[in-house]
């Protein structure tokens, strides 16, 4: 049995391509019971950036209810917010002092943020650092993460291997990371890669008015409605390929081929697909976002057995180092 563990990032309401780049295939790997899966909120990371309580705290519960909207089971996958086990900081603090200066400063990610970043503080440089804490406490085996986190999976293999080299103790486990190679690219509502950098992204979460004028604002071209339309060029038709089953798809190609079909039309039918086929999932999203105690106690769940297991570990390391 593997132990799975990825984090995942609190920045907002999650968007159509969230949902089907990261958390449908995430949802999906902890379906398979040969792994013992850990998801969760990395709400301290957001500090680096994010300085609004208020905001943090509606982002956590935006992201918790969209996960738990699409089927994520507490009972199955230890999910939990990473500040609620604060020991992953006190980790955080003794990895550092095995984290030569040299691996932080050479960080890409650090590199491409201090050069955008108004705000470049500590906690961005030693990010990298918290990263590999949250995945050490808990001794994960397998990382599933984009191939940008890359380098902060080598980062957690070299602290690791340092730390256990230096204490001649084999405690911390080594991670692989799990990039999957059929990453899907959600296009934006201007063609680009959806983003909430780009703000050309979908919520599907808007109540039914808003979403509309979200689905109209996706850019397609110029073609008369009477003239056929190409299907495999537009923006549209491929976002309602990734939505769609395979028969709505077809049916859809044809329409565009056959003319006579505009893109006014093709909007109101993706609008009803998506309001048909993620109806459950908004009342869901809805429900819990008026009942945040229904969040806290779903989250509270993993929390607990998290909490366990980072004591576990952590009373070894704590032993090793003679805090104990
Ligand atoms: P954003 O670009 O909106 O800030 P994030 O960087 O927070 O999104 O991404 C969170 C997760 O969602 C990552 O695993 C990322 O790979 C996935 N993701 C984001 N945008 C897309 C997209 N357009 N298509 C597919 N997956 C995406
Ligand atoms: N840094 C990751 C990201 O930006 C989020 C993250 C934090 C994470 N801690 C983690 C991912 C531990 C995997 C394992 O997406």
């Amino acid at each position: 049995m593997s132990r799975v563990l990825t984090g995942i990032q609190s920045s907002g309401i999650p968007h159509l391509g969230n949902i089907l780049g990261a958390i449908i295939p995430a949802i999906r790997l902890t379906q398979d019971h040969q792994n013992e899966s850990f998801i969760f909120i990395a709400d301290f990371h957001s500090l680096t950036s994010l300085k609004d309580g208020e905001a943090r705290k509606r982002n956590v519960y935006a992201t918790a209810a969209t996960w738990l909207a699409f089927g994520l089971d507490v009972d199955k996958t230890i999910f939990y917010r990473q500040s609620r086990i604060p020991e992953v900081a006190e980790l955080t603090w003794y990895l550092s002092c095995f984290t030569p200066y040299p691996m932080l400063a050479n960080s890409t990610s650090f590199k491409d943020k201090s050069d955008k970043l108004a705000d470049v503080n500590a906690g961005l440089f030693t990010y990298p650092v918290l990263m590999a804490a949250d995945i050490l406490l808990y001794q994960a085996d397998l990382v599933p993460v984009g191939k940008d986190q890359l380098q902060h999976l080598e980062m957690t293999r070299d602290i690791a291997n340092a730390f256990n080299h230096r204490m001649g103790a084999e405690i911390l486990v080594l991670p692989e990371a799990k990039i999957s190679e059929d990453v899907m690219i959600v296009p934006g509502t201007d063609g680009q890669k959806m983003s909430k950098t780009y703000n050309n992204f979908i919520d599907i979460f808007l109540p039914e008015k808003e979403l509309k004028k979200n689905v109209n604002k996706i850019i397609t071209d110029s073609t008369p409605l009477e003239a056929p339309k190409n299907p495999e060029t537009c923006n549209l038709f491929k976002l309602y390929k990734l939505v769609a089953e395979p028969d709505q798809v077809a049916e859809m190609r044809e329409k565009y081929l056959a003319g006579n079909y505009g893109y006014g039309h093709a909007k109101k039918e993706f609008l009803d697909l998506l309001l048909e086929k993620y109806g459950k999932m908004r009342a869901t999203y809805d429900h819990l976002m008026a009942n945040p105690e229904i969040i806290e106690e779903k989250l509270s769940i993993g929390e607990s057995k998290a909490k366990l297991i980072a004591n576990t570990v952590l009373d070894e390391i704590r032993v090793i180092l003679g805090y104990r």
